[in-house]
């Protein structure tokens, strides 16, 4: 009886259903040319943030790092990683060019929500009492007794750099916002946090995720050229030809080469498909009217997305029932594994997208044509986000003359994050639309790579390529 009062139900409401989610498939069309005006428009932005300070949204920060890893770094090095929900201590053994990683130990810890929107000291405080506790479990028997440990900090979040280990905050992303830290510089502040706790480190590096993702991919392929993170947010660095640059001041590097922290998500342009639900999911974020591109493509709000969606459809039919008996006004309660395991739900009567939902958002009784519909939507929210990374790439090469016709040199990417190494059809979409944009012949020379835990291993290389003397 309840199937088929919900077939009843479901009689009524489709067409309603339905409206909203051809015009969600018509608002997020990205087609080719489409994508091409997208390139473009990163392209020039690139452009005019590399002119000059504040000449772009794209803010093409230059992290100090003119030299890749080689391989022959070694010795012993710490790292930090901060950006995402978690925080991560580590700690690398680098052993040169034949033996490369001989020993890599890592703990992570979860970062209390209410840090994420406290004040500065609290967080850092949090921070380096994490990493006292992680050298104080090593014990005595270790190398360092009469050294100073080195240190490679990844803070994953735009940073004005003025050294290899010092820059300012210039704003908050993703889920942070802890006002008193910005325009502060973020190594005095855990400098001064680890002074604290009685931990007597030298922090060798302070770099970006992606910076770290295009080191660590440099490590072991030396045609690397761009560092992407997927994940809870989304960026690239690349490797830029210092000349250039012309906002790089002083003199020019020796190798040539300045790694260029693009800072993408804050990315913005008319040619954008920008629907009714990013319009208020912007609104009500914590950042309005930026990291517009982030919020198109990163994991942090995918499954945001799809859930005002369907919010929308609860409202404009009964196809969920009675919205207020779901938890579908809940903000970000459907997070981008769940949408992910939706979409890839190959029982033949959609199981787990009926759990997800009845898990998740207290969506009873669905009927398979429902189910389907569901999928479908995550389907056209992961494709327009997967397509504008592509896009965002592509703008990239273009920008250095790589995977374009002509240029046989092969081209490597390094990408990482949960939203390409967890989510098969983001990865798959991501890599045909490149092959799609580049051409056949073009796209032969580029090479994918998911690259795990450069903000581990890269902070560690560049700290080793930039610690003091005694090592
Ligand atoms: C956000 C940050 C950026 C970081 C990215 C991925 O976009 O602003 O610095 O690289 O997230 O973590």
């Amino acid at each position: 009886a309840e199937a088929a009062a919900a077939e009843l139900r479901e009689a009524c409401a489709a067409p309603a259903a339905e409206r909203v989610v051809a015009e969600l498939r018509e608002a997020c069309v990205a087609p080719a040319a489409r994508l091409n005006e997208v390139a473009a428009a990163m392209e020039a932005e690139m452009r005019a943030g590399l002119r000059e300070e504040g000449g772009s949204n794209v803010k093409m920060i230059i992290s100090y790092v003119d030299n890749l890893p080689t391989g022959n770094e070694e010795g012993v090095f710490y790292a930090l990683d901060l950006g995402g929900t978690n925080f991560r201590v580590l700690r690398v053994h680098l052993a040169g060019k034949d033996k490369r990683v001989a020993k890599r130990e890592s703990k992570e810890v979860s970062i209390p929500p209410h840090l994420m929107s406290g004040n500065a000291s609290e967080l850092f405080g949090f921070i380096a009492s994490a990493l006292a506790k992680y050298i104080a479990s090593e014990g005595h028997s270790n190398v360092f007794d009469d050294k100073q440990r080195e240190l490679g900090f990844t803070f994953s979040f735009p940073v004005r750099q003025t050294s290899i280990a010092s820059g300012t905050l210039i704003k908050w992303t993703k889920a942070f916002s802890i006002d008193d830290a910005v325009g502060e510089d973020v190594v005095a502040e855990l400098q001064t946090a680890m002074e604290k706790q009685g931990v007597d480190m030298h922090v060798a590096a302070l770099i970006n995720d992606t910076v770290g993702t295009l080191a660590a991919g440099r490590y072991n392929d030396e045609d690397v050229v761009i560092g992407v993170i997927l994940g809870t947010g989304s960026n690239a660095a690349y490797v830029e030809e210092a000349s250039a640059i012309p906002k790089l001041e002083g003199e020019l590097p020796k190798s040539g080469n300045m790694v260029i922290n693009t800072e993408w998500g804050n990315f913005d342009s008319s040619c954008l498909p920008i629907t009714e639900y990013d319009q208020a999911l912007d609104e009500e974020s914590l950042n309005p009217g930026e990291q517009i591109f982030e919020k198109l493509i990163s994991g942090m709000y995918l499954g945001e997305i799809v859930r005002r969606v369907l919010h929308k459809i609860a409202s404009q039919s009964s196809i969920f029932g009675n919205v207020s008996h779901t938890k579908l006004k809940t903000r970000f309660i459907l997070r981008t594994p769940d949408i992910s395991a939706m979409h890839h739900d190959d029982t033949p009567d959609l199981r787990i997208v009926a759990e997800k939902l009845a898990d998740n958002l207290k969506i009873m009784d669905t009927s398979l044509d429902t189910r389907k519909m569901v999928v479908e939507i995550c389907d056209i929210v992961t494709s327009r986000s997967a397509r504008l990374a592509a896009a965002g790439i592509v703008g990239i090469l273009r920008k250095i003359g790589r995977a374009v016709p002509g240029d046989g040199r092969r081209s490597v990417v390094a990408i990482d994050g949960g939203l390409f190494e967890h989510y098969a059809e983001f990865r798959k979409c991501l890599e045909s639309t490149l092959v799609e944009l580049l051409g056949e012949e073009a796209s032969r020379s580029l090479v994918v790579k998911l690259t795990k835990d450069g903000s581990g291993l890269g902070a560690a290389l560049i700290a080793a390529a930039h610690s003091q003397p005694q090592h």
